[in-house]
Order: C-alpha cells, then sequence, then structure tokens
C-alpha cells in the first residue's frame, strides 16, 4: 500500500478509508519506534508550511518531521508576507508552485482553503486545518492516541466537549470514527455550540449522543475517553454580544481533578488537540487522567508518516 499514497493530498478524512487510515497509523507506529530508520527519508525534499491562522503543534511538528528526516522547511511569515498588501490565497498558490516545493502544508481560516491550493499546486498538499471544515492531520493522530491507549479503535466510547461547532478537530475526528465499528460518541456542549448536523447526518455508524453542559460529570463514568476542547472566541461573532456568550459559556465550562475523581472511572483518560485555556483545572495536568501531552508529541510521528508516505520515500 505504501506507493499508493506517493503524491496524493490530504485534504480531507473523507477521503481515506479505513485501510489506509490503519496503514498511516502502523507507519507512524515504526516512526516512533525506529525514528533512526526514517532520518534521511526527506533528504532534498523542501516544504513550505503556508500558515494564515496561529499554530503552535502542528505548524512545529510539520517543521521537525521534515527537518528530523533530513528535509527543509522554506521559511514563509504570513506577517511578513504579501498577503498583509491584500494578495489573494490563489495568487499566493500559483506563484508558490513555480518555486517546485516536494510538499505544501497549509492552514487558513476559510473553509475549503487547502482544496483550493491543492487544485494549483503540482506537489502534495496537506490541509492543517481549514476554518471550521476539517483538521485531518489532528485526527490522524487523535486516532493514533486513541488506539495507544485501548489497542483499537472499534468500539470507543467517547465524550466529546466544549465548542462543537467551531471545533473543526471534533468534526474530522467523528467523521473518522464512522469508518470503524461500534463507536458511541456523547457530544457536550451548550445549546449554542451544538455538533452542526452535516457532521451527524454523515455519521450513521457512529451512535451519537448529545447531551448539555451540565452532563459532563455524569457522562464520565460511562466512557473511555474525554476529548476536551477550546471554547473558540475568535470564530464567535465580534463585539459584546459574543464576549458575553463566550464568558457565559466558559464560566460554565471546566473539568476538575474532584469530577474525574468522582467518576470511580479507573481507566478514564483525557485528550484535547490544544491549546487548553482555561476548561481543564491545572491540577489535571500532573494527574494520572491527563494524555494530552502524549497525543500531542504523537503529531510527530504521524505527520512524519504522512511527508514520508506522501513523498513517496522508500
Ligand atoms: C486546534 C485547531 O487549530 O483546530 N489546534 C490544533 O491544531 N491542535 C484546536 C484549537 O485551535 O482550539
Amino acid at each position: 500500500m505504501e506507493t499508493e499514497f506517493k503524491g496524493k493530498n490530504i485534504i480531507s478524512i473523507n477521503d481515506l478509508t479505513r485501510e489506509e487510515v490503519d496503514f498511516i497509523l502502523d507507519v507512524a507506529n515504526k516512526i516512533e519506534k525506529n525514528p533512526k530508520d526514517y532520518k534521511n527519508k526527506m533528504a532534498g525534499k523542501i516544504m513550505i508550511p503556508l500558515f494564515f491562522e496561529p499554530s503552535t503543534r502542528t505548524k512545529t511538528s510539520f517543521q521537525m518531521a521534515m527537518r528530523q528526516m533530513g528535509g527543509s522547511v522554506e521559511d514563509f511569515d504570513v506577517e511578513l508576507s504579501s498577503m498583509k498588501k491584500g494578495e489573494t490565497l490563489r495568487d499566493t498558490a500559483m506563484m508558490m508552485k513555480g518555486y517546485s516545493p516536494d510538499i505544501m502544508v497549509i492552514r487558513h481560516k476559510r473553509d475549503g482553503s487547502a482544496k483550493l491550493v491543492a487544485d494549483i499546486m503540482s506537489c502534495p498538499v496537506i490541509n492543517a486545518g481549514d476554518g471550521q471544515n476539517q483538521h485531518p492531520t489532528q485526527t490522524l493522530l487523535d486516532l493514533y492516541t486513541i488506539k495507544e491507549l485501548r489497542g483499537k479503535i472499534d468500539g470507543v466510547r467517547i465524550v466529546v466537549a466544549g465548542d462543537l461547532k467551531y471545533g473543526r478537530t471534533v468534526h474530522s475526528l467523528l467523521t473518522a470514527l464512522n469508518l470503524y465499528k461500534n463507536c458511541h460518541v456523547i457530544c457536550v456542549s451548550p445549546k449554542e455550540l451544538r455538533m452542526p448536523l452535516k457532521f451527524i447526518n454523515k455519521t450513521n455508524k457512529v451512535r451519537i449522543e448529545e447531551r448539555g453542559l451540565n452532563d459532563l460529570k455524569r457522562s464520565l463514568g460511562e466512557i473511555d475517553i474525554l476529548y476536551m476542547t477550546r471554547i473558540q472566541r475568535e470564530r464567535f461573532p465580534k463585539g459584546p454580544e459574543g464576549d458575553s456568550l463566550y464568558n457565559k459559556i466558559s464560566e460554565k465550562y471546566n473539568l476538575t481533578l474532584d469530577m474525574l475523581n468522582n467518576s470511580q472511572n479507573l481507566y478514564i483518560k483525557v485528550m484535547h488537540p490544544l491549546p487548553k485555556v482555561k476548561e481543564i483545572e491545572s491540577q489535571v495536568d500532573s494527574s494520572k487522567y491527563n494524555f494530552y501531552w502524549k497525543q500531542a508529541e504523537n503529531g510527530l510521528y504521524v505527520r512524519k508518516a504522512l511527508l514520508y508516505l506522501t513523498l513517496g520515500a522508500t
């Protein structure tokens, strides 16, 4: 299957079959175990990262992945680019194509932006988050983490909590779980930030329940994984109305160590795509429930696997 990925774009989790996802996760696992075997696999290859929205983990782990495998990374800073002068994304891509990068990674606030760029470029393009739509590489590392925790993805019982309306990580994750058997997803959110129907409707193999924020506590006893997400203030309407909605919600949305201890669920682990802001009490960081640091680390292995496979290195 290895050669099948060569030249492929990674735009949406919908473009991948279960076999392909499992294969990517297996390659990532080999890379985690034997990083030295992949040390020179990207030699002579150049990546352009086009990040039009803030990023810590996704950008850094892609860059580290490329460099740790011997490749190089072009230094593109949106703040210092001509996008600031009003150049369109399309024009930027048209011009970048002429420079012949080997791979491009893009994050942009507009849904569909990664596809737009992929249709222009002649190298593989990887979506690092397009607006409120998809974040497929985050989902692959989430699946990798779920598998690490449970040995398998089939049958996972998971709460996805927080901003399910704007959060692209949970949109992609829900879509991906539809590839597996007997998954049970409890969507916990305030009523203003419910999971959009278009994602629920596409997920007919997953058992989905929707609950309110007040149900978070009681849901903890029923699951393997609690997947917390940040309330995405920047995607709310601007101005005082948005501010007061944000304040109202973030006051009520808070996971404490006591809640986890009282759940009497010995196996529960907390995941979070990060960044977290106020939604997790700091004591949880040093508790046995925390799995988000390892989850973030897993991004390195999964992104190495994606670079390795899409660039057809052998
Ligand atoms: C997320 C994103 O950008 O969608 N972050 C990430 O990539 N790990 C989540 C967020 O911004 O809250």
